[in-house]
């Protein structure tokens, strides 16, 4: 029997101001539309994303997976949310989310941040070292399905101390009025 020979032609490198529209296009067609109303989406609304921790791969020039990490507020302190992390659907199974999420996390880690945070699949998440984070603790600010919450410690006992309302870190960008309570 041959162990099938996986072709790695694709790079992570760190996000370009130039792949903005290519990162966009990409989380359309991995979310669609429906990802403005969730809760994650709107702790992001009037937020920029962690600048260096954004990862993209790369093959022959071509876009095919990207990963951000946006601040969050959890009571005091400021953790990371995860997300949006999407491969193109023709190259998934390649491995590229995987390694998108390790080359954020490392980063992550080496910029000191305690704590990473998100909303997903437990099954999948787990494979970079994510875990269920029990419920009532923290407090998302609208409808959120507590056991899709993970956390990921970059520092000893961070999760353990994360506790209360969790909120959009800063406003960078003017927003709407009707996102104002999750500021
Ligand atoms: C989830 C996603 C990023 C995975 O990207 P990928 O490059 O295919 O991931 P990897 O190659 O690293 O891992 C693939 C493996 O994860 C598994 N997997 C993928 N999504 C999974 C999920 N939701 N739950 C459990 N396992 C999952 C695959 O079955 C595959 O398993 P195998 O290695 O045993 O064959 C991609 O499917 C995607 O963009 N989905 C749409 C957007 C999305 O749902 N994003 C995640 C929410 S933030």
């Amino acid at each position: 029997m041959h162990a099938r020979a996986e072709i790695r032609d694709w790079e992570i490198r760190q996000e370009r101001a130039e792949d903005e529209s290519a990162i966009a296009a990409l989380n359309e067609a991995g979310f669609g539309p429906g990802r403005y109303a969730k809760t994650a989406y709107r702790l992001r609304e009037g937020v920029h994303a962690v600048a260096e921790l954004g990862f993209v791969a790369i093959e022959n020039g071509t876009l095919r997976g990207s990963v951000r990490f946006w601040p969050i507020k959890v009571g005091d302190d400021t953790v990371l949310l995860l997300g949006p992390l999407a491969v193109d659907s023709a190259q998934r199974g390649r491995g590229i989310g995987i390694t998108l999420m390790q080359a954020g996390i490392a980063a992550a880690r080496a910029g000191g941040w305690r704590a990473i945070l998100l909303v997903g699949d437990e099954p999948y998440y787990a494979r970079a070292g994510f875990a269920k984070v029990p419920p009532g603790r923290m407090q998302f600010p609208g409808p959120v399905d507590s056991s899709r919450l993970l956390g990921l410690a970059l520092a000893d006992g961070a999760l353990e101390n994360l506790a209360g309302l969790i909120r959009r870190a800063r406003i960078d960008d003017a927003v709407c009025a009707d996102s104002a309570p999750l500021g």
